[in-house]
């Protein structure tokens, strides 16, 4: 979708929106899928509201991007644009053992910087890759680590109401790769109450977490983490890999020969391509074990 009525996009810009006009999302997202549209940077939280209000006034289609990786975007001209907070510098304020953490911060740099200041509890999520704010939405975890353990409180923007809101962490439930969270909502900032520890202590963490996943997971190769959620009691990867499905493809959408329930994009696949792998994968689960596989990937369809 493109924007290019001048008034509204003076409107946005007197509301700080930094208009990036025709950008490629398979340049935004890990898998390295995704059509075509404006993306819209948002530089100032208090002027959200406005801005949804406007866009709505103009009928004009939304979607909230975090750090795409955990999203397979649909092909072509995409019937949306895309809002994205733009990093503030600094991104992470620490005071005692609470870290405020923006939402659109790096994770990967945000548990660096923690642990740099002796504050740790988040080296299992140091490999995942993505934002605060993408992770705090789906409750990201890994190698017994959950983000939603550590929030003390969460800013966010509540689309029903339109109102920028602090919830407590009493006021949320975080579960296995869920949130209550609306849909829509748009994390803006979380503060995460962190345990002392020492840095020497974390880097060991970190290094033992890094080691799991490199032995276990593809990296550097194009993929969305895991595309299915566990099921209760099982692993959705050793379930398709017991079928000897690792390597199946459809154009270049490929289940990883290293981790079967990453899917990764070997070349120039479309989403297309990976939602058609996803839909072969989910029935040959179901017909062989009777479980039906939940997506942990989030799809904007188009
Ligand atoms: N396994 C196989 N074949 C495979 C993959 C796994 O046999 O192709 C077996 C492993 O050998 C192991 C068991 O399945 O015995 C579990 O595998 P793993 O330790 O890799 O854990 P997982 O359940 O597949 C989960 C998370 C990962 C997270 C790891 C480590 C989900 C959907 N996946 O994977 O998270 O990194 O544990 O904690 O919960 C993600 O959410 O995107 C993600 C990558």
């Amino acid at each position: 979708m493109r924007l290019n009525d001048a008034k509204t996009l003076e409107e946005l810009a007197a509301l700080g929106v930094e208009l990036r006009p025709g950008i490629a999302l398979s340049t935004l997202t890990s898998l390295g899928i995704g059509g075509t549209t404006d993306l819209l940077r948002v530089t100032r939280h208090d002027a959200i509201p406005a801005i949804l209000d406007l866009l709505d006034r103009h009928q004009i289609r939304h979607k909230f991007l975090g750090g795409g990786s955990n999203l397979l975007v649909g092909d072509g001209e995409l019937p949306w644009v895309v809002l994205q907070l733009s990093q503030p510098d600094p991104d992470v304020v620490l005071d005692g053992n609470l870290a405020h953490v923006d939402a659109a911060a790096d994770l990967g740099r945000a548990v660096t910087f923690c642990a740099k200041h002796d504050l740790g509890g988040l080296e299992g999520l140091i490999g995942v890759p993505g934002t605060v704010g993408g992770a705090l939405r789906m409750n990201a975890g890994a190698y017994g680590t959950q983000i939603g353990s550590y929030v003390t409180e969460v800013k966010v923007y509540r689309a029903a109401r339109r109102t920028i809101e602090i919830l407590r962490d009493d006021q949320i439930s975080f579960e296995y790769r869920h949130t209550s969270f609306a849909p829509d909502d748009m994390m803006l900032a979380v503060t995460l109450n962190l345990p002392s520890k020492p840095y020497s202590e974390i880097i060991q963490g970190i290094r033992i977490c890094n080691e799991k996943r490199r032995a276990s997971q593809p990296m550097g190769q194009k993929s969305a983490g895991c595309i299915f959620k566990n099921p209760p009691g099982a692993s959705a990867g050793r379930l398709i890999d017991e079928l000897g499905l690792k390597g199946l493809s459809v154009g270049d959408a490929r289940v990883s020969d290293r981790h079967a329930n990453f899917f990764v994009n070997a070349g120039r696949a479309s989403a297309r391509d990976m939602l058609a792998l996803i839909a072969d994968v989910r029935d040959r689960v179901q017909k062989a074990y009777g479980v039906r596989l939940e997506n942990e990937v989030v799809v904007w369809s188009t």
